[in-house]
C-alpha cells in the first residue's frame, strides 16, 4: 500500500453496484435457493471473511419468503486464498472448519466473489467429501475473466467488471469490507501485491 487511507470516500474511485442493486441481487437469488428447497432443511455455509454479510443477508431474505425451506442452518468456514496480496497465490488454506457436520445436509456454500475459482473448487471438494445430501454453491459476484478451472456455480447474483472491487464483504488489505457498495479503488491509492 502505497498511502495511509484515511478517508474511505478519497480512495473509491467509483461506485459500480449501489447497496440497493446488491439488495435485489440478494432478493433474486433468496428467491432462487427458496424455491429449489421448499420444505426442505437447508444449510448455508459462509466463507468468511468475504462472505459475511452476503451469507447474513441472503439467510434473512430467504426466511421472508412464504414456502421456502422448512429450516435454515448457517454456518461459516474460513479460507485464506489471497494472503494480503491482491493475486490469488492459487493456495487455498483452510483457517476454520464448519462447527457442525454437513452429511446427509442440502448444503449451499455462499462466496462473495469468485475470479479464478479454485476458492470455491476447493470448497466443493472439501465438502463434497463428506456426503452431504446436495451440495451448491451461490456467489453474489463473478468475475468471469479469469477462470483457472471450471466450477460449477448455481446461483450467480451480478457480474463484476475485471477490476479489483471491494465493499460489502471484500477488502483491499483488510479494509472497505464495511461500505454498503460495491466499489472501485483509486489507482493510486491500489497496488497490486
Ligand atoms: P478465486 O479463488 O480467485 O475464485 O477467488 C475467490 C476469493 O478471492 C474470494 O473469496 C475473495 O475473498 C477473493 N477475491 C477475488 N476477487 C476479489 C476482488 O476483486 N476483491 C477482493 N477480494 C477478491
Ligand atoms: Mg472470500
Amino acid at each position: 500500500m502505497t498511502k495511509t487511507m484515511h478517508s474511505y470516500d478519497a480512495a473509491i474511485a467509483r461506485e459500480l453496484f449501489s447497496a440497493a442493486e446488491i439488495g435485489a441481487a440478494i432478493e433474486r437469488l433468496a428467491a432462487a435457493i427458496a424455491r429449489d428447497h421448499r420444505r426442505r432443511p437447508l444449510t448455508l455455509v459462509g466463507v468468511l471473511k468475504g462472505a459475511l454479510y452476503v451469507a447474513a443477508d441472503l439467510s434473512r431474505a430467504i426466511s421472508r419468503l412464504p414456502d421456502g425451506p422448512s429450516e435454515i442452518y448457517v454456518d461459516y468456514i474460513c479460507v485464506s486464498s489471497y494472503g494480503n496480496a491482491a493475486r490469488s497465490s492459487g493456495e487455498v488454506r483452510l483457517l476454520k472448519d464448519l462447527s457442525d457436520p454437513v452429511g446427509g445436509r442440502n448444503v449451499v456454500i455462499v462466496e462473495d466473489i469468485i475470479d479464478n475459482g479454485l476458492t470455491l473448487e476447493y470448497l466443493r471438494a472439501l465438502l463434497g467429501e463428506r456426503n452431504p445430501a446436495r451440495l451448491r454453491a451461490c456467489v453474489l459476484f463473478d468475475k468471469p475473466y479469469h477462470r483457472l478451472v471450471e466450477v460449477p456455480v448455481e446461483y450467480v447474483g451480478l457480474v463484476a467488471p475485471d477490476e479489483f472491487v471491494v465493499g460489502y464483504g471484500l477488502d483491499y488489505q483488510e479494509l472497505f469490507r464495511n461500505l454498503p457498495y460495491l466499489a472501485q479503488l483509486r489507482p493510486e491509492d491500489f497496488t497490486d501485491g
